[in-house]
């Protein structure tokens, strides 16, 4: 007879074994900071290692306590919360903001506090895998639009029945794509078929808009995007997620969703470094034309070497390979370099787009772009050869 637990043994060998064999097993590698040159994290604007966080994070902790302690709607709502709610609220030019954990948590939140059964959702096919699970979490009746096109949106807007709330759902900067919606052209249709347009904009806040408020901000107001969502973890440097609209929007996420209610309020420390890093933007606009600078400069050098780079004017760079085994190579052999770049395969990505997802960030400096392209031409050359070894 079979001991108990030996179905669940059989069954994670089987998975894990069907992974390894496609190509698709991930792993973990601990990094010390520094030790690898980084392409791949989001830091864009080099703040995550700026000494005045760690101390604001420090100052934080000493004066309100390391840890979070309980809910927001128990006792874990502290006067710190509440600044930085205020602070990311006028930074985005609506009336009141909520804090939540992470932006996974903010994205599924949202969703399951303003989607039911009732809620018809629209959302980009290239959407962050967070928008597509709290639509699902909340048991709407979701249809997909190829990626940025308008057309297709309208199609399926002007196709639904008329029977009850729409949503439309973009990510504001595409996190493997790195191009931007056109956030004029999803609000405008939004508003012809009756909808509310929600986006989801981790990627540009802090990178794109004249007061680095993202590619929503301030010049499209709430009247055209009534809920809008950003994450601290990545230009910002700290941790975190909030979501920013009206204040009745703001008032029914705290009694409504979910992954607000029930979990721990975020350390005060991380909301005191997100502060910190809210007054160094505001401060030192300067990260930001350093950054742009740098995203030309890779992007004409890389043209020259004739890197199959995708179109995207912001710090995500990807560099389409297409086969997961190929990416696999490129990231070695970069790896091989003291470099490091994302790997993104299937699920991420669709089967046979598999890619290099090169981040660039205020921090790197002309030499370290020098020493990336070098490596990038000699993968490139490394391949050829390969692929003729292969052929021959
Ligand atoms: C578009 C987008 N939304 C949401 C998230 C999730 O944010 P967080 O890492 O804070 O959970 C990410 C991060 O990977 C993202 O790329």
């Amino acid at each position: 007879m079979a001991a108990p637990g030996d179905s669940w043994a059989t069954w994670l060998a089987g998975r894990s074994s069907e992974h390894r064999a496609r190509g698709l097993w991930r792993t973990r590698r601990s990094r010390v900071p520094g030790a690898v040159l980084d392409f791949a994290g989001n830091d864009y604007l080099g703040l995550a290692g700026d000494p005045r966080l760690a101390e604001a994070q420090a100052e934080g902790a000493r004066h309100y306590g390391a840890g979070g302690r309980a809910s927001h709607l128990v006792s874990g709502h502290l006067a710190v919360h509440e600044a930085l709610e205020h602070r990311l609220a006028t930074l985005t030019g609506r009336p009141a903001a909520l804090l939540f954990s992470t932006g996974y948590m903010a994205n599924l939140g949202t969703l399951q506090a303003l989607c039911d059964s009732d809620t018809r959702v629209f959302q980009d096919r290239l959407n962050h895998a967070s928008l597509i699970d709290g639509a699902r979490l909340a048991g709407a009746r979701s249809r997909r639009f190829h990626h940025g096109d308008l057309g297709d949106l309208e199609r399926l807007l002007a196709r639904a029945a008329d029977d009850g709330r729409r949503l439309v759902v973009s990510d504001g900067v595409f996190s493997m794509d790195g191009d931007v919606a056109d956030i004029a052209g999803l609000a405008a249709t939004s508003t012809r078929h009756g909808a509310w347009l929600m986006v989801d904009d981790a990627h540009g806040l802090g990178v794109l808009g004249e007061a680095g408020d993202g590619c929503v901000g301030r010049a499209h107001g709430i009247e055209r995007v009534p809920v809008l969502v950003g994450t601290l973890g990545k230009a910002l440097g700290s941790a975190g997620a909030f979501v920013t609209g009206s204040q009745a929007l703001i008032d029914h996420l705290i009694q409504f969703a979910r992954p607000y209610i029930y979990t721990t309020a975020q350390p005060p420390g991380v909301a005191a470094t997100t502060l910190k890093a809210l007054e160094l933007l505001e401060a030192e606009p300067e990260r930001r034309d350093r950054l742009h600078t740098r995203i030309r400069r890779f992007r004409k050098e890389a043209a020259t070497l004739g890197l199959p780079l995708a179109a995207s004017s912001t710090p995500i760079q990807p560099l389409v390979l297409g086969d997961s085994q190929r990416v696999m190579c490129w990231a070695a052999w970069l790896a091989e370099r003291g470099m490091a770049v994302g790997a993104i395969r299937e699920p991420t990505v669709p089967r046979g787009q598999a890619r290099l997802r090169i981040t660039l960030s205020a921090a790197h400096t002309d030499a370290d772009l020098d020493a990336l392209l070098e490596v990038l031409a000699d993968c490139s050359t490394r391949d050829a050869i390969a692929e003729g070894e292969a052929i021959s």
